[in-house]
């Protein structure tokens, strides 16, 4: 249902070239567009100036200038488990072993994981969505979440919720999934047909 009123609303603002913005950033959408890896990476270039503006808004420092943050992936991808979105995965310098995480090894605290995300629908709608941020903690700063910070900033910059901060049992079901990887400290890294090989 929401899909088709969106759709219809913002035929006139896609044909003017402008975006739309998603208002339901923090839902799954249902009909993500198949996309090669060069028209995923044409689609992310376009909007990608954009996104980091949206984000920014939200005054979160730990992701100022993410996007200069080395890149784990060689195009977005579809991520089933963040709203059917094309994501991408950056992760900060001080995450220098995110990459080549061994069993039982973690991740330096400060490190911060930074997966910015799009939509973009088989009708060709095309616009920003929703941040998804882990950081490590000092060890023992919060074991309920294994000394890990969840938080989700939607395109606008409002934030949706952060395990520290506001509205913490918004985003208390990102650790639920993602201690699924523990021996990864808990971490999935990037599908393999989408990792950059040689890096
Ligand atoms: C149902 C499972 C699930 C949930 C819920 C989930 N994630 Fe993830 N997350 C994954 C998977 C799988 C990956 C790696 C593949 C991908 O990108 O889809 C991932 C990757 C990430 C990454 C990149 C670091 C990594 O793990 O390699 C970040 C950052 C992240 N998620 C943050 C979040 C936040 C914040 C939330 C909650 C708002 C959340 N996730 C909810 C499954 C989940």
């Amino acid at each position: 249902m929401k899909t088709i009123a969106f759709a219809v609303l913002f035929v006139p603002l896609s044909a003017t070239g402008a975006f739309a913005e998603d208002p339901d950033a923090h839902l799954a959408i249902e009909n993500p567009a198949e996309l090669s890896k060069d028209e995923a990476n044409a689609h992310y270039r376009a909007l990608s100036k954009r996104m980091a503006r949206g984000y920014a808004t939200s005054q979160l420092d730990l992701i100022l200038n993410y996007q200069s943050w080395p890149l784990f992936n060689d195009a977005p991808y579809i991520s089933a488990t963040h709203g059917q979105r094309f994501v991408n995965s950056y992760a900060n310098r001080m995450a220098l072993n995110y990459g080549t995480l061994q069993p039982g090894e973690v991740l330096p605290m400060g490190s911060v994981l930074a997966k910015d995300s799009m939509t973009v629908t088989d009708e060709g709608k095309i616009y920003p969505g929703a941040m998804f941020v882990m950081e490590k903690l000092a060890q023992g700063a919060n074991p309920e979440t294994a000394d890990w910070r969840y938080i989700m900033v939607l395109p606008d910059g409002s934030l949706f919720g952060d395990t520290l901060g506001d509205r913490a049992g918004a985003v208390a079901y990102c650790h639920d999934c993602h201690v699924q990887v523990a021996d990864r400290d808990y971490t999935f890294y990037v599908p393999e047909d989408y990792q950059i090989k040689g890096d």
